[in-house]
């Protein structure tokens, strides 16, 4: 018996990449949604906009209609060779979040339904704006999350595939810190062998997050629903708000 451990995220394999297509992101709709309300909570015009981890850069056709010019940037080729198919007008380069170099270029930095999980991607943000401008990101509300993660807790699911293989996934979450788990043994009896495929992401909290962009230099930091409301506790939704970070003038 053999076991092979995978992770179950993989961007940047191609064959996750192309996968990841077909499961991975937001419906259209959420994305026009999610892209309008970005303009909506930065209302400036023609403003020079960063995407980071911006995957197909479907969202990104809202902003350039809007008078905005686009650079997108993902660890994927597979995502920014299909965004550039997409989005003729905007720019596109493949780049890991953590080596972005850039220094007072943008006058926005997003990046939508991708976790921020720790300081280097603010840091490298807040480099890479000009005086004045704003990074928007994406922070799940923990409300939601609490709602639905007692209710995927200890969930364990046993199931004999087509291919005579058998799959027992584990589902977790810990309400304290607020991380979710989730792994799937794959057994397959004829060869012995059992793939392992584990996932988990820990949100970080509010006041974390306020810690983190202050540390690194922005001057204001607000939690907005997609229609500029702001965050109130003990609201299930929305699944997430925006989180705006102002990089002060001087
Ligand atoms: C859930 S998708 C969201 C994509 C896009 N922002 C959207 O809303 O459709 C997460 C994206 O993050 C990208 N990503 C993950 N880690 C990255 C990293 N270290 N540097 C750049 N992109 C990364 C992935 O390739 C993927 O396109």
């Amino acid at each position: 018996m053999k076991k092979i451990y995978v992770p179950m995220i993989r961007y940047g394999d191609k064959e996750f990449d192309e996968g990841f297509i077909g499961w991975g992101f937001q419906s259209t709709e959420e994305q026009n949604r999610d892209a309008q309300a970005v303009l909506n909570l930065v209302p400036k015009k023609n403003q020079t906009i960063l995407d980071i981890a911006c995957g197909l850069g479907s969202y990104h056709k809202v902003w350039l209609d809007a008078g905005h010019s686009v650079v997108g940037t993902d660890l994927s080729e597979t995502f920014i060779m299909m965004a550039k198919n997409t989005n003729a007008a905007a720019e596109y380069r493949v780049e890991n979040f953590y080596d972005l170099e850039e220094e007072s270029k943008y006058n926005l930095v997003t990046m939508i339904d991708t976790p921020v999980e720790d300081e280097d991607v603010p840091r490298n943000a807040y480099r890479a704006l000009k005086p004045g401008g704003s990074f928007v990101f994406q922070i799940s509300n923990p409300e939601y999350n609490h709602m639905r993660g007692r209710l995927m807790e200890n969930r364990r699911t046993w199931t004999e595939n087509e291919d005579r293989t058998f799959l027992l996934t584990r589902n977790e979450y810990n309400e304290d810190i607020d991380r979710w788990e989730y792994e799937e043994w794959n057994l397959n009896v004829e060869t012995g062998d059992i793939v392992i495929e584990h996932h988990f992401s820990s949100n970080l909290t509010f006041t974390r997050m306020v810690d983190i962009l202050l540390a690194v230099g922005f001057c204001s930091v607000s939690f907005l629903d997609a229609d500029g409301r702001p965050y109130t506790t003990s609201k299930e939704e929305p699944k997430n708000y925006f989180c705006v970070a102002l990089k002060g003038i001087s």
